[in-house]
């Protein structure tokens, strides 16, 4: 599975951080190839230095902004030649300085100097006007030093080439700025590393380049363009993921017609080695099958871009031996696979930013934006599994109850059914009322990378009894229990309905392409086990044993601790756990010819990475590496959880179960 660079032949241009980088490229199993593209040439006659310096000291700057630290360092070292520090320092102390990034922050630091504004994350020029901007609106009422920018001097620190559309949004600002060029970038004194590395690309013989700055890829392009080889380079690059640290460094490459394929969300090297190592056989992988299919895959759907089995080097059946299916079949894996319930949901930003268009039920119900968001989870998050993207109570509205999605209510049942008369009243499903979920499921299917394979899913009888019971969701679960104890009756008329709706749209999913399904019987553990066995197992079981056979079937419930053997003794190929019950006991008391999934606390991704790390490692180790674990949450992941996080936690079941 893409969790590492699984032997890829990477090629980073980075310079002054050649080594760590190409090192940690190595570490995540990259081959990796360093071509530093760039030279920092320091100018010791900068005479917009010499001007600054004079400017300064006369009180005449307003503002200086610092862009690197490198830079800072550099500007100082320079000024230091013909005046005294302690001038400098001082001076500086009397005009807001504003710094870009933590590297310019420190180097201030290091003379004693707090920047009076400092950009924040992503940390690109925009992030440094925006600091200043909201410095002046918010001293725009007192003469603050910082209040608006119209008739300041503000002198900027650069780096490498200017950076105009910085300087110009100061200037529009009413600014009067001067730039100084303390250093620049040059090419490489040794082109030799740059010059091969460009031949190999151009050859076809590399899979992923990192580029770090904006500059490098102009020098890249520039030294091909030497090598008249441009025209190979560029050709080649439709075959080869291109990797970029930040929005300035992929302005730069779309700029010159490159598609970028992949941007970490924060500009860090580290960030930018092993997102990309995360994603990158699967990215590359669709690159390469999109290429020869002539769909642009950087601006295409995820729907869009099909999979061709072939052209990806895979194994005869990839599917049948990826680890999540041979962990539901209790076979030995490489690693413990993983896929979190509710992993495509509102904790996704790029989820949001579809939900803000379309209602939950219309998602659902267009099969092209249930593929999109269902493939979405996995190409962000690199889990083991997908799921479709549905819900439990779909099937629910073909039974004629009226169902809605109100904004942060949750579902509601419009009709709830309370007596035997109302179940009478219940149309049959007839499964065709869902095909929707089945178009989604064939979509995604298609579009889905060949060794990962598709959950499909339904509630369980007594959890989608319970919501068309109360009417929506429930703390006692009062009316469910009332009719269970008052009216067995009309309960198990209700059941007998269900089941065939249930097995019937499983089925449906499993034809469509689900290689397995799970049954989310959320809230069973609020019944006694006698109640479980005499009202809910007979039914549960009739519907597990209607599914078709050769789909895995995993079986969840939360608070089951006491209802887990009766569980298993539904012959289901999987038991999904909860947090409430320890994972190595729940596992034992089951026996190990049932495979187990779970059970991390959900809540526990909100806590640091670190007591992530160490909880997620605590239940592998009481897995023991047996065969049969499936790593995932003891229940759905909550809407506000952060990404990086769930990230961490993939990485850390990923790695730690490959070592043991
Ligand atoms: O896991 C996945 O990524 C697949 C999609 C999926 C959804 N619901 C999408 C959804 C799955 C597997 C479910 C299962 C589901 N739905 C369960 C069982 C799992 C569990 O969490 O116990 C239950 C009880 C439901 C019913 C349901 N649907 C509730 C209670 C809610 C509202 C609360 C909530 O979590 O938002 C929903 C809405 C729902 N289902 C959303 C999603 C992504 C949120 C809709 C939105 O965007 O506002």
């Amino acid at each position: 599975m893409g969790r590492t660079f699984n032997q890829l032949r990477v090629v980073t241009f980075e310079s002054r951080f050649s080594g760590e980088m190409s090192g940690l490229v190595e570490r995540l199993g990259g081959q990796v190839r360093r071509a530093p593209s760039m030279r920092e040439v320091v100018d010791p006659h900068c005479p917009e230095a010499d001007q600054f310096a004079e400017e300064l000291l006369a009180g005449r700057v307003d503002m200086v902004v610092f862009l690197t630290g490198v830079g800072a360092r550099a500007l100082m070292t320079t000024l230091e030649k013909t005046h005294p520090r302690a001038a400098l320092v001082d001076a500086l102390r009397k005009v807001t300085t504003v710094t870009r990034g933590p590297k310019a922050v420190a180097a201030l630091r290091e003379w004693g100097v707090t920047p009076t504004l400092s950009a924040p994350e992503p940390n690109t020029w925009r992030e440094v006007v925006s600091v200043i901007d909201a410095a002046g609106r918010a001293n725009a009422e007192s003469p603050a030093r910082t209040a608006g920018l119209n008739g300041r001097r503000v002198v900027v620190q650069e780096y490498g080439e200017s950076n105009p559309e910085l300087l110009e949004a100061l200037r529009e600002r009413g600014a009067e700025v001067k730039a100084i060029p303390i250093y620049a970038w040059a090419l490489p004194e040794d082109l030799g590393p740059l010059q091969e590395a460009i031949r190999a690309i151009a050859a076809g013989e590399a899979d992923i380049l990192l580029f770090t700055s904006a500059q490098q890829v102009r020098n890249v392009l520039r030294v091909a363009g030497e090598l008249g080889l441009e025209n190979e380079f560029r050709a080649a690059l439709r075959r080869t993921l291109i990797g970029s640290i930040g929005p300035t460094c992929s302005a730069a490459l779309r700029q010159l017609g490159i598609g970028v394929d992949f941007e970490p969300d924060r500009g860090k090297m580290g960030d930018l080695v092993r997102g990309m190592a995360r994603s990158a056989e699967m990215l590359l992988c669709r690159k390469r099958a999109s290429d020869a299919s002539g769909v642009d895959v950087n601006t295409a759907s995820r729907v869009e871009l099909i999979w061709p089995a072939d052209l990806c080097g895979h194994r005869l059946d990839p599917l049948h031996d990826s680890a999540f299916l041979r962990a539901c079949r209790r076979e030995k894996t490489p690693y413990t696979p993983i896929w979190i319930m509710r992993q495509a949901g509102r904790y996704l930003r790029e989820y949001r930013d579809l939900r803000a268009k379309v209602p939950f039920l219309e998602m659902c119900k267009r099969p092209e934006l249930a593929a999109e968001v269902t493939l979405m989870a996995v190409d962000r998050l690199g889990v083991d599994a997908a799921i479709i993207f549905a819900d439990i109570l779909l099937v629910v509205e073909p039974l004629g109850v009226g169902l809605a999605f109100n904004e942060g209510e949750g579902p509601q049942i419009l009709r709830p059914v309370r007596t035997g008369k109302d179940v009478d009243g219940l149309k049959e499903v007839d499964p065709v009322a869902l095909s929707y979920v089945f178009d989604a499921v064939r979509m995604t299917r298609r579009a889905l990378r060949p060794d990962v394979p598709l959950i499909g899913f339904c509630g369980a009888p007594f959890t989608v009894a319970s919501y068309l019971i109360e009417g929506g969701a429930s703390r006692h679960f009062q009316n469910t229990k009332a009719l269970m104890y008052r009216d067995p009756g009309a309960w198990h008329a209700l059941m007998e309905r269900l089941v065939p709706a249930l097995s019937g749209y499983l089925n449906g999913q499993i034809d469509a392409g689900a290689q397995a399904v799970q049954l989310f019987d959320s809230w069973v553990g609020c019944l006694s086990e006698e109640d479980y066995r005499e009202f809910v197992l007979p039914h549960t079981d009739r519907l597990i044993h209607a599914i078709k056979p050769g789909s895995p079937i995993i079986y969840f419930g939360t608070d089951t601790s006491t209802l887990l053997a009766a569980m298993r003794d539904t012959g289901v190929d999987v038991i999904g756990l909860d947090w409430r019950v320890s994972l190595g006991r729940a596992w034992n008391y089951l026996g190990y010819d049932v495979a187990v999934q779970g059970n991390l606390d959900p809540v526990v991704l909100f806590a640091t990475p670190a007591e992530i790390e160490r909880r997620a490692k605590r239940i592998l180790d009481e897995a023991e590496g047996r065969p049969g674990h499936i790593f995932n949450l003891g229940h759905g992941v909550l809407p506000n959880t952060p990404v990086d996080h769930v990230l961490a936690l993939v990485d850390v079941v990923h790695e730690y179960s490959a070592r043991k």
